[in-house]
């Protein structure tokens, strides 16, 4: 029996952490097991909005990879390879660009709100890739015939679109050369960062992904507790807690008990993050090793993504024949 197969990537923007593991990569390593799956390094995605300095994209990339390796997505399993290093991927983007409605385009929510957010930070991404980025993300799942594509809200208009893409093609074409992929959610964990905004690279408060135990322990005593809780004995109020947010993901099966004590003023704040810490780094004592591991075999990590682009390859190229062939561009 054939598995359904996936197409899923991830820009190389150096920004990795925990909340981005637990809201996409943990559900990678289960999906692996059930799928064929395609997971791509996108860095003409990240040029779209990054074309200014590239000086660190290769670094980012080789960093993602690392990464990914270290979270326990297997090479062989899975085929792990960067965008670029397959050129079906950028044909296909100009193919379709052709028969795109720019109206579709300047439709997508995120597109206009992205626009902006990023035109506050004064940097100016009113360019043509970035409008045809849902163009792009189309081109790299309708390439390999996905079926299926793992995303998190923020990616669920552009999969629409590549599904009315997808139509219009078929149409046009009057051949079913492409399946309509969907969506497979998963109950992304949302963790929020140690001061309680949304973990993100430009507040500093983010956990790095792959930590090891002290620098774990010393992000975990920087967190934000319930501020109006000064001694031990105080009654504490959980739910404006940090560092319980964090218990109910990582230590489940003891937050409600730790939630009690808390309000009852029997544990302190100190005695509570230790043991989150100490729950953190058994949970995640493996990545920590993989990753150092790893991190000492540069050759390795340039193996297994020539051995993915190698593999990639072979269904872009075959299916960029049939694609072609159905368009009459010979
Ligand atoms: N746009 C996605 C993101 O920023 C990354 C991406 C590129 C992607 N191509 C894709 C995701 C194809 C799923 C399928 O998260």
């Amino acid at each position: 029996m054939s598995r359904e197969r996936i197409f899923s990537g991830m820009q190389p923007s150096g920004r990795f952490h925990l909340g981005n593991y637990m809201g996409a990569l943990e559900n990678w390593v289960k999906l692996q097991e059930e799928y064929e799956c395609f997971f791509s390094i996108v860095d003409l995605h990240s040029l779209t909005s990054s074309f200014e300095d590239t000086s660190k994209l290769q670094e980012n990339i080789y960093e993602m990879a690392l990464d990914w390796l270290s979270a326990g997505l297997d090479p062989e399993k899975n085929v792990i390879f960067v965008q670029s290093k397959v050129k079906e991927h950028a044909e296909l983007f100009l193919l379709l660009a052709m028969s795109t409605p720019l109206s579709w385009l300047e439709r997508v929510p995120t597109y206009k709100d992205k626009l902006l957010q990023l035109g506050e930070l004064g940097k100016d991404i009113n360019t043509y890739g970035f409008l045809g980025y849902p163009v792009l993300m189309a081109a790299d799942i309708m390439l390999y015939k996905a079926t299926c594509v793992p995303v998190g809200e923020d990616q669920a208009a552009h999969l629409e679109l590549t599904r009315e893409i997808v139509r219009r093609f078929n149409h046009l074409y009057k051949k079913e050369v492409f399946p309509e992929p969907r969506a497979v959610y998963s109950q992304a964990k949302v963790l929020p960062g140690i001061d309680g905004r949304k973990m993100s690279k430009s507040y500093g408060n983010t956990i790095p992904f792959g930590a090891g135990s002290a620098e774990m322990k010393e992000r975990i005593r920087m967190m934000v507790t319930d501020p109006q809780r000064i001694k031990k004995t105080d009654k504490g109020n959980p739910d404006v807690c940090t560092v319980y947010t964090f218990h109910k993901v990582f230590n489940r099966e003891n937050s409600d008990e730790i939630a009690d004590k808390c309000r009852a003023g029997e544990i302190g704040c100190v005695q509570c993050k230790n043991c989150l810490a100490e729950k953190m780094n058994c949970l995640l004592a493996d990545i920590h090793l993989r990753r150092e591991e790893l991190k000492k075999k540069p050759a390795f990590i340039k193996e297994v993504l020539e051995y993915g682009a190698e593999r990639a390859g072979k269904v872009a190229s075959s299916n960029m024949e049939e694609i072609k062939r159905a368009m009459n561009v010979l």
